[in-house]
C-alpha cells in the first residue's frame, strides 16, 4: 500500500488528482490537508469534502491549513475554476465544515508522518504554505517523508499568473523557497511547462467524461466552466505547447502513485526568486551549480500518456 498525504487547494484539477488517488486500490490516503489558493480556505475545505462525498470516502480525515500566504498578499485563481473553485455547480447536499478535523493541518501532517517514518509520500498541489509551516514546527519532518511531489513552479520562466510565475509558487513565493531549501527528501516537480507539454487531447476528455457513472457525471458538471475557459483561443495561446486539456495537479498525483509514469526527467538544484516585478515566485534551476546546493530535485519532463489516460479513466469508474 502506498501511503499518501495530499495537500490541496481544491479547484477542479485538485479534484481530479484526489479522484485518481481514491480510485487506486493500492493507495491509502492518510489525510487531506487544505490550504488557501485556487479559492479561499473555507471553499477549498468544502470542495474537498464534496469530492470525498461523491466518492463515498468521507472517512478520510480532512484538515484546515493556512488561510493566508506567509508574507505575500492573498490571491486566488479568479474565475478559472469558477468562483467557488469547483465550477459553481449548486450542491445543496454538500457536507458541512463541521466534518473537518479539529487538529491543524500542519501538526496533523507531522503527527501522521511520525507514526509512519519513511513511508509517507506527500503530494502538494497548492501553494506550499502548509509545508513551510510544518518544517518550521518540526525541522525533522522532511527527512521522515518517503518523497514529496509538487505541482508548481516553472522551468523556462513561462508564467501562467505573472509573466514569469506559475500560480502555486506565485501565491506564496516564500513558502516555495523554504520548501525547496529545507525539504531534502526525494522531491519531484511537475512544473507548468511540463504539464502544458503533456496536455491531453480534447477527444480523450470527451471519452473520459462520457463514462456512464456518477463520478463522470460529477466531473462533467464541475469541470464544464474550466473546460470552456481552457478551450478559449486566448487561453490556448497562454499555454506553452500542446494545446489540449491540462489537468496539472493530476500529473503530480499520478507520478506519486505510479513509478513508471514519468519516462523522462532530470535532476537539478532548484530555488525560487523572491524579488522582481516579473520574476517574483519564478522557479530557478541551477544548471551551472553556482548555488552549491547538495540537494537536487527531479524535474519531470515527459509522462507515459497512455498510462496516464488509463489512470484518468479509472478515476471516474
Ligand atoms: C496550479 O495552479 C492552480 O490553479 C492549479 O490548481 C494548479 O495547482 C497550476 O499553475
Amino acid at each position: 500500500m502506498k501511503k499518501l498525504i495530499l495537500d490541496v487547494d481544491t479547484g477542479v484539477d485538485d479534484a481530479q488528482a484526489i479522484m485518481i488517488a481514491l480510485a487506486d486500490p493500492n493507495v491509502e490516503i492518510l489525510a487531506i490537508t487544505c490550504c488557501s489558493g485556487n479559492t479561499p480556505l473555507e471553499n477549498a475545505c468544502k470542495n474537498t469534502l464534496r469530492v470525498l462525498q461523491k466518492c463515498s470516502k468521507l472517512n478520510i480525515p480532512v484538515y484546515r491549513g493556512c488561510e493566508q500566504p506567509l508574507l505575500a498578499e492573498p490571491r486566488h485563481a479568479g474565475d478559472f475554476h469558477g468562483k467557488d473553485g469547483l465550477g459553481d455547480v449548486p450542491d445543496p447536499d454538500a457536507p458541512g465544515l463541521d466534518m473537518l478535523q479539529k487538529e491543524k493541518a500542519q501538526q496533523a501532517m507531522i503527527d501522521i508522518v511520525n507514526c509512519h517514518p519513511g513511508e509517507v509520500t506527500l503530494v502538494a498541489t497548492a501553494a506550499l504554505t502548509n509545508l513551510a509551516v510544518a518544517v518550521q514546527l518540526d525541522p525533522s519532518f522532511p527527512k521522515n517523508l518517503k518523497a514529496l511531489y509538487i505541482m508548481g513552479g516553472n522551468t523556462e520562466s513561462r508564467g501562467n499568473t505573472t509573466v514569469c510565475g506559475e500560480f502555486n509558487f506565485v501565491v506564496d513565493p516564500e513558502a516555495a523557497y523554504i520548501v525547496l531549501e529545507r525539504y531534502t527528501c526525494p522531491t519531484y516537480i511537475a512544473s507548468w511547462e511540463f504539464s502544458c507539454r503533456n496536455s491531453l487531447p480534447w477527444s480523450f476528455i470527451d471519452t473520459w467524461l462520457a463514462q456512464s457513472t456518477d463520478k463522470a457525471c460529477f466531473m462533467e458538471c464541475i469541470s464544464r466552466h474550466t473546460r470552456k475557459t481552457a478551450q478559449s483561443a486566448d487561453y490556448q495561446g497562454e499555454q506553452t505547447e500542446g494545446a489540449g486539456f491540462n489537468p496539472c495537479d493530476a500529473f503530480a498525483l499520478a507520478a506519486a502513485i505510479e513509478d513508471s509514469l514519468v519516462i523522462e526527467s532530470e535532476e537539478v538544484a532548484a530555488t525560487v526568486e523572491l524579488e522582481g516585478t516579473h520574476t517574483r515566485g519564478m522557479m530557478v534551476l541551477d544548471y551551472m551549480k553556482l548555488l552549491k546546493k547538495e540537494h537536487k530535485v527531479t524535474i519531470m519532463k515527459k509522462v507515459d500518456l497512455e498510462l496516464f489516460k488509463k489512470m484518468m479513466m479509472a478515476s471516474l469508474q
